[in-house]
Parts: structure tokens; C-alpha cells; sequence
């Protein structure tokens, strides 16, 4: 086993573990690992491992409790709701249709898991199944160098705000408002701090999503102003890490501590078809 650092020299963002055999993704000292290389690099991959849907379930269960998507049936391909399908695939099995709105297009957009619910992914489980021949890369920002990169004024008043979360919010910055009655009842606005700390690294971070609305307490228009800011400092090209994809990939990544985005991919010829489980922060 070996692990290959990614990104730029010096910053410890994204990594690669090679030469991991599948039976090893059972073994104590094999979760171990992947929580130190997680906590340390946020984004980890994990080359040669192809996974079927059984056994991402039995890697996820091993980080803690796993999500189960509340989306109306008609929404997913996939019976299980705590594998959802990321990619090219429409709920029929067919490569979509890319001229209409769909509740993925948010992917598209810099964001992190999960973040409009009271209990938003901690770790991310991303299983490639299927690659296009140029597959597209998935970005990754690094919120705890952008939070480090922050002037100590800043900081001072960023540290004790929260920020208010919201699904209808994400969604409709795609285009895609087409919520059933009983979809809004069950996607209140939830708050979350806008600076973490992470348990085991013990670094801060910055925590931000598209599905981030205002600051609470705020006006709403100085809230939106600062959250657009910010977002445009995290997102600078020196705390990015392009990831890309091999076949039978399987990528891990910390929520907490990162922001992520797919990049434009349209096919009317071959499919990219991923398996997404996440694993929630804890009660
Ligand atoms: C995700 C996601 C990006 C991509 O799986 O959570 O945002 O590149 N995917 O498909
Ligand atoms: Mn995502």
C-alpha cells in the first residue's frame, strides 16, 4: 500500500492510495488508515477498487451512520436509499436528457454534502462504476487553507456566525423549483456555524455551501454579500484540487472541511455512472 499526495506541493489536499487489495477494506487497521489519510488530506482516493453496491454499504457502515435519502420515489433509480446515483444516468436507466432542469444539476455548483440537513454528511463514499473515455474531473476546494489564508480581523468576526442552510435555496440557484408539498415540509432551513473545527486535525475550516442563504441574525442583503465573498475567496485556483478519475476509483472525502463541484459533462454516447452513500455527522 502506498499513499501518493495530490495537489500543490507543500499542502497537505487530496491523496491517492495505491496497491490496496478489496479484502483489506474490512480490516481495523484499513478504516484506521483511511480516517488518518482523511483527516489529513480530506479527499482521498482509492485506485483498483472496484466495489459493488454491498460492499460500499459494508465500507460506509464502518465510518458511521449512514443517509437515506428522503426523495420522492419517482425522483430515483435506485430502490436502496442509501446508494444515490450520480452521473449521466436518468430514473430510467438512459443517458438524461441535458436540456432539462434536474435536481443533480446542483452538483455543478461548488457545494458540500448534505449541508441542509441538521445532520450533514461528514464523509463522502463516490464509487465509479462506469467512465466515459475522458472522464470529467470533480473539484475540491480546501476550506480549512482558506480559512487559514483569512486576515486575524477576519477571522475575529467570521469565528462565533451561522449560517442558514436551505435545499430549496440550492436548487433553485439550477433552475430546478419543481418541489412536491410534502418535499418542502420535510426541508426546513437548518443552521450551521460558518467556522469548524475539526475533531481529530484540530484545524479550522470554513464551512460553506450552495445551499448556504444568509447569516442568521443578519439583514439579509449584508448576509448574501458576505456569503458570495467568501465563497469567492474559497474558491480561488490556490486552494483547488482537480481530481481525476480512473476506472474503478472509489473516492472518500471530508464534507467538513471541503467544498466540491462536478465539471460540465454531456453525452448523448457514454455513461457516467457513479454510486454516492454518505455517512452523517453524529447525533
Ligand atoms: C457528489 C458530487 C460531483 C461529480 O457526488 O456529491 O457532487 O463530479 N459529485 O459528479
Ligand atoms: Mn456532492
Amino acid at each position: 500500500m502506498l499513499i501518493e499526495p495530490l495537489g500543490h506541493p507543500g499542502r497537505e489536499f487530496g491523496a491517492v492510495i495505491h496497491d490496496l487489495r478489496p479484502e483489506e477494506l474490512r480490516t481495523e487497521a484499513t478504516i484506521a488508515m483511511l480516517n488518518d489519510a482523511l483527516a489529513r488530506y480530506a479527499v482521498v482516493g482509492v485506485r483498483g477498487m472496484p466495489l459493488d453496491d454491498e460492499a460500499q454499504l459494508a465500507l460506509a457502515d464502518r465510518f458511521g451512520p449512514i443517509h437515506q435519502s428522503i426523495l420522492d420515489a419517482s425522483r430515483r433509480r435506485l430502490a436502496d436509499r442509501r446508494l444515490n446515483d450520480v452521473g449521466n444516468i436518468d430514473v430510467k436507466g438512459n443517458l438524461k436528457d441535458a436540456t432539462a432542469p434536474a435536481y443533480g444539476d446542483s452538483n455543478l455548483l461548488w457545494h458540500s454534502d448534505l449541508t441542509f440537513l441538521a445532520r450533514p454528511a461528514r464523509i463522502t463514499l463516490l464509487s465509479a462504476r462506469a467512465l466515459p473515455p475522458e472522464p470529467p474531473p470533480t473539484e475540491y476546494v480546501d476550506m480549512r487553507a482558506a480559512w487559514d489564508a483569512l486576515p486575524s480581523d477576519r477571522k475575529a468576526l467570521l469565528a462565533s456566525l451561522e449560517v442558514e442552510h436551505s435545499v430549496l435555496v440550492q436548487r433553485a440557484k439550477c433552475g430546478f423549483t419543481d418541489f412536491t408539498d410534502e418535499e418542502r415540509r420535510q426541508a426546513p432551513a437548518v443552521r450551521h456555524a460558518l467556522v469548524r473545527q475539526h475533531p481529530v486535525s484540530g484545524r479550522r475550516s470554513l464551512y460553506l455551501s450552495s445551499s448556504a442563504s444568509h447569516i442568521a441574525g443578519w439583514p439579509l442583503d449584508q448576509g448574501r454579500t458576505l456569503i458570495e465573498e467568501l465563497l469567492e475567496h474559497a474558491t480561488q485556483p490556490a486552494f483547488l484540487l482537480s481530481y481525476a478519475w480512473h476506472a474503478n476509483d472509489l473516492l472518500l472525502w471530508d464534507n467538513s472541511v471541503t467544498m466540491h463541484r462536478a465539471t460540465p459533462f454531456e453525452s448523448t454516447e457514454h455513461r457516467r455512472e457513479l454510486r454516492w452513500t454518505a455517512v452523517v455527522e453524529a447525533a
